[in-house]
């Protein structure tokens, strides 16, 4: 089959089409004909994982160093890169009982990684539904990894309607997703993100839009009940006149400072913050599969690539000028 491999840590010319071995899937798992996988965060880092170093790494010392040893020190370990994607069963272990061949599904295969192929293999019990009826094979593609690192962290905070939420880094992939499923959850939603990319943010259903280069957020006098910061790129000193009395600094990137922070938090005072991990789950992606059908989350495409582009899907990625996701069609010669 064909595949995206690189074999070496680098800029975007380290990703070459190749032709690999076809993978079986095992008893308890699903053979997938992938027809569209995207460029997300997960992809860049691992692609450019030596040049990260614990200083560039948005997580703890201790982390960065699983990750170092999980993705290999001086070159990749995981040689085909793509976390999320979506296709069609083609067939599937003995023991598997929740799909069938020819169901059309989407998913996220988190570090696993393996999506930019023609085929991949996983679990039946991995974090695979069926795709949304309403949505292409390349919009549904690019939903999994930022909906469900938004779903899982916002359900943490267990979000009440009427509640205002600020999320800083509206317009990346966690926080597009952020903006749609806290509306979904009934709050009102304040993203706030670069100016070009306003009127995206703003398109997601966001009640206000903040360009952080002309308006410091924590300035504004606004309070909020959850300030939501994709990136870290703003600290709770900052943001805390900016908290209701009750009010959640909820972090996706984190280090020791901030972990230490939500220790002393949740022992003292009424604001807390919180360094939350995702944990990828099946049912969550069902869930997102409902909200989607209900026409609650939806997928924005800012470009298109094919599988042979992947490369130049990635320089345009790492330009950081995208408004919505990127995808990467996989077109199949011998279609069925
Ligand atoms: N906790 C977890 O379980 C978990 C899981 C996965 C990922 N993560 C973390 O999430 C982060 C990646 O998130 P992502 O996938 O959403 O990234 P992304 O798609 O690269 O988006 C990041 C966004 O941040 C915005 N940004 C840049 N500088 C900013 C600033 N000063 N203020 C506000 N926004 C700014 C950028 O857009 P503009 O140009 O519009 O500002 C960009 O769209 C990583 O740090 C990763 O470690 C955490």
């Amino acid at each position: 089959m064909k595949a995206i491999v690189y074999t070496k840590y680098g800029p975007p010319d380290v990703l070459e089409l190749k032709d690999v071995e076809k993978p079986a899937p095992k008893d308890n798992e699903v053979l997938i004909r992938v027809h569209a996988t995207s460029v997300n965060f997960g992809d860049l880092l691992a692609r450019n994982f030596k040049d990260i170093s614990p200083g560039k790494f948005s997580m703890p010392l201790l982390f960065w160093f699983f990750a170092k040893m999980y993705f290999g020190f001086t070159k990749p370990k995981i040689t085909i890169l793509g976390n999320e994607f979506a296709g069609q069963i083609e067939s599937a272990g003995k023991d598997v009982n929740l799909f069938k061949k020819g169901d059309q599904v989407f998913g996220y295969l988190g570090q696993n990684m393996g999506a930019y192929a023609e085929y991949l293999c996983m679990p039946e019990d991995g974090c695979v539904a069926i795709k949304p009826a309403n949505m292409t094979y390349e919009e549904a593609a690019i939903v999994p990894y930022g909906a469900i690192m938004a779903l899982n962290l916002l359900r943490k905070m267990n979000i009440q309607s009427g509640q205002k939420v600020l999320v800083n880094g509206a317009s990346g992939g966690i926080g597009s997703a952020a903006v749609q499923i806290a509306k979904y959850f009934g709050a009102e939603v304040t993203g706030v993100c670069s100016a070009p990319r306003l009127e995206f943010v703003k398109s997601l259903g966001a009640d206000k839009v903040i360009d952080y280069a002309k308006e410091d957020f924590t300035q504004s006098g606004e309070t909020y009940d959850l300030i939501f910061d994709i990136l870290g790129k703003s600290s709770f000193s900052g943001c805390k006149s900016s908290l209701k009395q009750n009010g959640r600094y909820l972090l996706a990137s984190f280090k020791m400072k901030q972990l230490f922070q939500m220790l002393w938090t949740k022992m003292a005072g009424t604001k807390r913050v919180i360094c939350a991990l995702a944990i990828d789950k099946q049912e969550d992606l069902i869930f997102i599969k409902e909200l989607i059908e209900a026409g609650k989350i939806k997928s924005f495409i800012d470009r298109r690539y094919l599988l042979e582009q992947t490369a130049e899907a990635h320089r345009y990625v790492d330009l950081g000028h995208k408004k919505g996701n990127v995808v990467i069609t996989v077109e199949h010669n011998n279609k069925i």
